[in-house]
């Protein structure tokens, strides 16, 4: 299916252990991540822009597991974070500071400060206001905060619309037509120092040309603002190639987003910085599930699963695609069905009008490409626990978060 993640005569393995014998140990619903899946997304990635100085900071909000983070750290990999929170982690992780950008379009002063702290390679500011606040806080800890500036390239991404983030309607960045004024202001703030540029034009992008378009528009800027004498040194691309939820599909080659980028940062001599969460950590994992109850109805058949969309909300949220293999294929007929979860909600539904290999109750279902925004979107809605995330190595398992307790559930209650 995926590497790492693969069917043997029919039966579901993650590196060299059987899926059903991950669930018996552990029990469901379990997240389950393939350390040398992550290793090789992150190498099939990082090598691809192996021609330029660049550093692939891995996007924390797709999987913010700190032993995670700690592997992807020993490959090299530095953070795209969001908050004081992914900054923790990812700092925890043994990331160098000087390998983490900040964005977010709605960063609390404390945040700032908390990054500033910590000397991080740059701040990605995403309105006037904010660039302001970067300034202040700036001079209140007597530190010249490194900054880039989030612009919107104005490049459709033809995605989901949830997710594409470059155009106006968008809340991201500030415009195109106003970024060299806002560079500007900032080259003149005494406790600011432009040394970035920031664009990231959504997430879950197969058609790279966007890419090439959004990064084309951004170095005509950077020109015009070397030629203003503000030496805007890092590129940052942001994150968004896609992955094949569909493993029946080819992957887009990560080439091919390097062909997009490489070509900018050359002519410009700017470092690039590579935001990728979904690429490295999708395929990486599962996400292990009961089949509790069947219930067939006239028209339609369920399959009523111990994973909900407080484990998974993609598809719930999103309309999201999530192949779901049976982790023993007993080699029977298949049938179509609604996979759907325990939260009492109509929309907690896992997958819609699926045609998957007869099951029974008691089966143990993977729903796959769940290691990005898997956990790190799960919840507690519903009062259910959360699920455990389980790494394999080789035949090796660790819990590297242990499944929440009921108590945990109000420990902060009393
Ligand atoms: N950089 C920035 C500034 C971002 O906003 C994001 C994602 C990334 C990098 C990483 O994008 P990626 O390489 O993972 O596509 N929860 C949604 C995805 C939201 C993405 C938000 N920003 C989902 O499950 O599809």
């Amino acid at each position: 299916l995926y590497p790492f993640i693969e069917l043997r005569n029919g039966e579901l393995y993650i590196e060299e252990l059987p899926a059903l014998e991950i669930a018996e140990k552990f029990s469901t619903p379990a997240y389950v991540y393939s350390a040398n899946a992550f290793r090789w997304w992150f190498n099939e990635f990082n090598s691809a822009f192996s021609q330029v100085e660049h550093t692939t900071c891995f996007a924390v909000k797709a999987n913010s597991n700190v032993w995670v983070l700690k592997l992807l750290a020993e490959l090299g990999a530095g953070a795209d974070t969001v908050s004081a929170g992914e900054i923790h982690r990812a700092l925890t992780a043994g990331i160098s500071p000087k390998k983490i950008v900040f964005a977010g379009v709605g960063k609390r002063p404390d945040e700032i400060e908390f990054a500033l702290e910590r000397d991080i390679l740059m701040i990605n500011v995403e309105s006037e206001s904010e660039l302001e606040t970067v300034n202040r806080v700036g001079e209140k800890l007597g530190k010249k905060a490194p900054i880039a500036l989030r612009v919107n390239p104005e490049v459709d991404p033809k995605t989901h619309p949830y997710i594409s983030t470059g155009l106006h309607e968008a809340k991201f960045g500030v415009d195109y037509e106003r970024a060299v004024e806002l560079y500007k202001k900032a080259k003149e703030m005494k406790w600011v120092n432009p040394v970035g540029i920031h664009f990231h034009i959504g997430s879950q992008i197969t058609d790279t040309s966007a890419f090439g378009e959004a990064a084309e528009k951004v170095a005509e800027l950077v020109k015009e603002l070397h030629s203003l004498g503000i030496e805007v040194e890092l590129f940052d691309a942001g994150g968004g190639l896609g992955v094949n939820y569909n493993p029946q599909e080819p992957p887009v080659p990560s080439e091919e987003l390097a062909k997009q980028l490489i070509p900018a940062v050359k002519e410009l001599g700017c470092k690039l910085i590579l935001e990728p969460g979904r690429r490295i950590s999708a395929n990486a994992g599962v996400l292990l599930t009961k089949l509790l109850y069947i219930k067939r109805r006239p028209n339609k058949t369920f399959y009523i699963v111990d994973a909900g969309m407080n484990d998974l909300a993609r598809p719930a949220l999103y309309g999201a695609y999530h192949h779901i293999v049976p982790v023993v294929n007993k080699g029977r007929k298949t049938e179509t069905v609604d996979v759907v979860g325990p939260i009492c909600e109509t929309g907690d539904i896992l997958a819609k009008g699926r045609e998957l290999p007869e099951c029974s109750e008691g089966d143990i279902l993977a729903v796959l490409s769940a290691g990005a925004y898997g956990f790190t979107m799960a919840s507690n809605y519903n009062s259910r626990p959360r699920p455990p995330e389980i790494l394999v190595e080789g035949s090796s398992t660790r819990v590297i978060r242990q499944r929440e307790t009921i108590s945990d559930l109000l420990a902060r209650e009393f």
